[in-house]
């Protein structure tokens, strides 16, 4: 792993959104795995602003995302995860949404689990993969003690996690159940990773990805051996990093 360490949130999106940058110029077809949660959002918002500003082309680029919830109720479909996407990254790119691609929400769940890894397999697994990671060390929703080899399937949601994001509902009741999430296994797939953290809750989630025993209690510690993965840091998310 490497790892690069940064004053702030701001300066950990510049770099994510450099690496970001550097594939898409490189390759107008590049695949890439994206994420949502509030730490990409930074890094989205300067993919946005060089768009404009320099004309960077998406219209042949192609995107995975890694989760999403099932079965949303029909009055929040704007909690999901396509939702946050086409508001925050897609919306303000000249990119075909037929070339991104969101975990199908409502429908047969395991077909869609299938239909997903197929594609994966297809490309070959992302050019690059954007990651965030909770303070639990879970990565999408791959909670601490689900199994390495799984491929995109399908979650029961902690009550932790439907706590956490009852916030967004008008009641717990209405927090989906269930989501669908790219498995580890496909994850590391990706040819490339990046891994963003900021902020002290992160800090010892951090330490075990990167120091601790790769161990299904910390989801984030499967990582340790992807031949290309960069951890981005700010001084809080590194603060219990020992060498
Ligand atoms: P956050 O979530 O970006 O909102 O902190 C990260 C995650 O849970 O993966």
């Amino acid at each position: 792993m490497k790892v690069i360490i940064v004053k702030d949130y701001q300066t950990a999106s510049e770099v994510a959104a450099t690496e970001m940058l550097a594939v898409v110029k490189n390759n107008p077809k590049a695949v890439l795995g994206l994420a949502t949660g509030s730490t990409p959002v930074g890094m989205y918002n300067l993919m946005v602003k060089d768009h404009e500003m320099n004309g960077t082309d998406y219209s042949t680029i192609e995107t995975y995302n890694l989760d999403e919830y099932l079965n949303l109720p029909m009055n929040h479909l704007d909690q999901s995860y396509r939702h946050f996407m086409d508001v925050n990254l897609f919306n303000h790119l000249n990119i075909n949404k037929e070339n991104t691609h969101v975990p199908e929400g409502f429908g047969d769940a395991n077909e869609a689990c299938v239909a997903y890894d197929t594609k994966l397999a297809e490309i070959g697994g992302v050019d690059i993969q954007v990651l965030g990671i909770g303070s639990n060390g879970h990565i999408a929703f791959n909670e601490p003690g689900v199994p390495f080899e799984l491929g995109t399937h399908v979650v029961t949601l902690d009550e932790q996690t439907r706590q956490d994001n009852a916030r967004f509902f008008d009641s717990i009741d209405e927090v989906p159940t269930h989501a669908i999430t790219m498995g580890i296994k496909s994850i590391k797939s990706a040819k490339k990773i990046i891994l963003i953290a900021t902020g002290s809750n992160k800090a010892d989630a951090v330490y075990g990805m990167i120091e601790g025993e790769v161990t299904v209690d910390l989801p984030a510690s499967a990582l340790q051996d992807h031949e290309n993965v960069v951890v981005i840091l700010d001084e809080a998310a590194a603060s219990k990093l020992t060498k």
